[in-house]
């Protein structure tokens, strides 16, 4: 149990690596508290995993929201020594095809998103003795693509948000840390929605699997296990990191 007592804070938990995230805290004995924006799906989904669960109805864009609910969490929780910000959207257009209401609901998401979780969730996990805030950024953080403009710029601005909110911590050594995650394509709704929606999806899904020199797309678990990683005390030398989970694509 690498996480027992640990209590957590996974926004987007209703569904791909948010869900995978709380499935594998669980697991190694934490107590998660599941905020979605989709109440239907993250009550449905709280209720499969047991009582080591609770769900709050989060809209991450919303300041008066993330103060209230995790007042809540930390209430439920007892204490609160992760974060996970998991919550997240993608579009694929390229610079010339998004429009500024897009590419403003996409920063409001993904980056205006992680910022509130970071600001507000210092203070929580500081009351709860230190403990660590993982930020899902993606591979698209690092390198760009013709067709990802606005999603490339919130992934890169999540990347060094990370950093600056590592080391502001640091400074004030009350031992929390901060850390992203960039995977490539992982097997979650974002992806199948991508995929479905293509001219043709078998083909599609070959083509992402032929990019990644280790032969298959990723799997939840996969990102997971990097959570629990950087959740855990075993990673207590570890922030400011980003840790790539792409089967070598970027290593090429
Ligand atoms: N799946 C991948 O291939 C992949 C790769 C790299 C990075 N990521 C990133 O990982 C994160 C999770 O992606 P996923 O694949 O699990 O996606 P997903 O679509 O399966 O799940 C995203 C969840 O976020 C929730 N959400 C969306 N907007 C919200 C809001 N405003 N407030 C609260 N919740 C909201 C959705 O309801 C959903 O439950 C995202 O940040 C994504 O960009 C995913």
């Amino acid at each position: 149990m690498r996480l027992s007592g640990k209590g957590t804070f996974i926004t987007g938990g209703a569904s791909g690596l948010g869900f995978g995230c709380a499935e594998a805290f669980l697991k190694e004995g934490a107590r998660v508290v599941i905020a979605d924006l989709d109440k239907e799906k993250g009550k449905r989904v709280a209720d499969t995993l047991g009582d080591r669960v609770h769900f709050l109805k989060l809209d991450v864009t919303r300041e008066d929201e993330w103060i209230s609910v995790l007042q809540q969490a930390e209430e439920w929780l007892g204490t609160l020594h992760t974060l996970v910000n998991s919550a997240g959207i993608a579009f694929f257009l390229d610079v010339e095809n998004t429009s500024l209401e897009d590419w403003r609901r996409m920063m409001a998401v993904n980056l205006d998103g992680v910022f509130l979780g970071c600001k507000h969730g210092i203070a929580p996990i500081e009351r709860a003795g230190g403990g660590s805030i993982i930020n899902l950024s993606s591979v698209s953080g690092i390198i760009g693509g013709a067709n990802l403009a606005a999603y490339n710029a919130s992934k890169g601005g999540v990347r060094l948000l990370t950093k600056s909110v590592a080391l502001h911590c640091a400074r004030k050594g009350t031992g929390v840390r901060c850390n992203s995650i960039h995977p490539t394509f992982v097997q979650t709704p974002m992806v199948d929605d991508f995929v479905a929606n293509t001219r043709n999806p078998e083909r599609t899904r070959a083509a992402l699997v032929e990019q990644i020199p280790i032969g298959r797309i990723g799997q939840p678990e996969d990102v997971a296990a990097m959570a629990v990683y950087l959740a855990s005390d075993e990673s207590s030398f570890v922030t400011g990191a980003e840790m790539v989970l792409d089967g070598g694509l970027s290593a090429q």
